[in-house]
Order: structure tokens, then C-alpha cells, then sequence
């Protein structure tokens, strides 16, 4: 007996960046049985992507699935509204749900469902099915990126200064993983994606430090709990577009745009 062929996902993406364009590549190629593109959104006009470049309220109208790859405002602002629009959101600045307000807002929406694509990080399948089985005591995620990566738009700019010219790794942040989104909104997604896999953001424990000899972007997880112990090390080459993001986010987003339109592939 043969399959039933499943209608087409429509899709969108929001933000075509560094992350944004990879994935509009992808689809517009096709890589994605199942999905059909129907556009992407990006606040400024960009050069031809294969695709047209349409309005929110287009994509909404448009779209079974948004894939979010534009910024945590994104998610803020728009987040609530398209999942009442009957639309499934696929967030990747996930440090916006480390604000309570808009997890709860987006709790409250619907019909449409967020979901969280894994991003940068692995291993989150195990701490999830361990958190479940069990909360976790303790929940740590140390990330090490170049210096001048992790300068912000509030730090001063003696502080800014000395960031980017140190010779040797300096710890910036000591903290909890709402604070660590808040302040480095585009650097600690990770931290905000292990909270929501340990289902507590509240127990991650973050630590930053920047390296100027740090060619890899390095994350170490570790969790420990009644169900056992987990130590995970990730380094990911950063992105020629944009060294603040892995070049690898993409790829993970469009696995989990795969998994969400029920075309999953090998390990789910
Ligand atoms: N989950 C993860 O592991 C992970 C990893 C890296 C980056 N991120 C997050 O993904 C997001 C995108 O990263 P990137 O490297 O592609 O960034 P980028 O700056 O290269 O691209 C962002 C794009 O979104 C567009 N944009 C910004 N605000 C918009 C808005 N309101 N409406 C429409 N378009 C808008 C920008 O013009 C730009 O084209 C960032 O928020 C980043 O923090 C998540």
C-alpha cells in the first residue's frame, strides 16, 4: 500500500540575514519535501532571492508556518498575532521567550503553535526526556565567542573598547539565562533553548566569556539530575555572513521546519 500524498506545507520566513537567506535558499531549491514557499519578510528590501519579497500580513494570509529568523522583537511584537492568525511559528531568536511577559503572550495565542528549532546546541532530545522523567538540580551552559562579537549597544565605550582589543579570554557575564538574553540578545540563544529543553529557564546557569583566539564558537552544557549526568561541547564554525551566528543554524532550522511539517528524516 502507498502513502497518501500529504497536501503541501505553505511556508514563510521572517528575516533574511545570515540564518534567513540559507534557509530561503534551501526551500526555494526545493530541499524540503512538502513545504512550499510562499515568500520570505525582511524590514529592509533585498537583492533577488528567488523568492518575492512580501508584506507580514501577506505572509500570514499566506503561510501555514512562519519561520521566524529575524530578531527577538520579531517575536515580541508579532509573535501573539500570527499564532492567532491560525499560523505555527517556528522560533530562532528563542532568548525572546526568557521574558515572561511573552511566553505568557504567546501561551494565550492560538490556534497557530511556537515551536523552538534547537539551533546551535545539541543533546536536547536526552535533557528533555530526562527532565521529564525527573527536574534537573542543576543546569549549566558556558559559551566562549571572539570578543568583538559580544560587544553591546549599552556597554560603554571604554568597556566596548576593552572587549575588543583583549589578548586574553575575559569572563563578561556571570548570571541567570533571562539576564544573559536581555543583555546579549543575539549571542545567547542557547542558553534560552537548554532552558526551555530542561523546561526550567529559571535553573540555567550562564557564563560568557570571550576569546579573541576562540575560532569556533564553543558551548559547554552540563546537567545534573536524579536521572543521571550530561555534559555536552559543541563548536561551531561561526558564519562568513555573520560571526555572531553558527554557521550550522540554518541547517538545524530547516530540520526542524522538516520535523514540524511531518517530513521528519532519521533521528527525530
Ligand atoms: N537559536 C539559535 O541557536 C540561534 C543562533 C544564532 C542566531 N539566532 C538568532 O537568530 C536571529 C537571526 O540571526 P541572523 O544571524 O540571521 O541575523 P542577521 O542580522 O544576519 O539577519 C536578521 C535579518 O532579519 C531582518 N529583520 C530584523 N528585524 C526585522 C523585522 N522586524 N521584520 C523583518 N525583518 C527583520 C534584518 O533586516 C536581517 O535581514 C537573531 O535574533 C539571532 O539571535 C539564534
Amino acid at each position: 500500500m502507498t502513502r497518501p500524498v500529504p497536501k503541501p506545507v505553505r511556508a514563510a520566513v521572517i528575516g533574511a540575514g545570515a540564518i534567513g537567506t540559507t534557509v530561503i535558499g534551501a526551500l526555494r531549491a526545493g530541499r524540503l519535501p512538502g513545504v512550499e514557499p510562499v515568500g520570505f519578510v525582511n524590514d529592509r528590501r533585498t537583492g533577488d532571492l528567488g523568492l518575492p519579497q512580501i508584506s507580514l500580513a501577506e505572509a500570514m494570509e499566506r503561510a501555514d508556518v512562519i519561520v521566524e529568523c529575524a530578531g527577538q522583537t520579531v517575536i515580541a511584537q508579532s509573535g501573539p498575532t500570527i499564532l492567532d492568525h491560525g499560523v505555527d511559528l517556528l522560533v530562532t531568536s528563542v532568548g525572546a521567550l526568557c521574558d515572561p511577559e511573552v511566553a505568557a503572550a504567546l501561551d494565550a495565542a492560538g490556534p497557530g503553535r511556537y515551536l523552538i528549532t534547537s539551533g546551535a546546541v545539541g543533546g536536547l532530545d536526552i535533557l528533555t526526556a530526562a527532565a521529564a522523567q525527573a527536574p534537573f538540580d542543576r543546569v549549566s551552559v558556558t559559551t566562549v565567542k571572539l570578543p568583538e562579537t559580544l560587544v553591546q549597544p549599552w556597554m560603554d565605550e571604554a568597556a566596548a573598547d576593552r572587549l575588543r582589543r583583549t589578548a586574553e579570554p575575559v569572563e563578561i557575564f556571570r548570571g541567570n539565562a533571562a539576564e544573559a538574553t536581555r543583555l546579549f540578545p543575539r549571542s545567547l540563544n542557547v542558553a534560552a533553548t537548554v532552558g526551555w529543553g530542561v523546561g526550567d529557564i529559571g535553573l540555567v546557569e550562564v557564563r560568557l566569556l570571550g576569546d579573541p583566539e576562540a575560532a569556533l564558537t564553543r558551548h559547554v552544557i552540563e546537567a545534573e539530575g536524579p536521572c543521571g549526568s550530561y555534559r555536552f561541547e559543541i563548536a561551531n564554525l561561526p558564519s562568513a555572513q555573520n560571526p555572531r551566528t553558527s554557521g550550522v543554524v540554518p541547517h538545524a532550522v530547516l530540520r526542524s521546519l522538516g520535523v514540524l511539517v511531518g517530513q521528519p528524516r532519521g533521528v527525530i
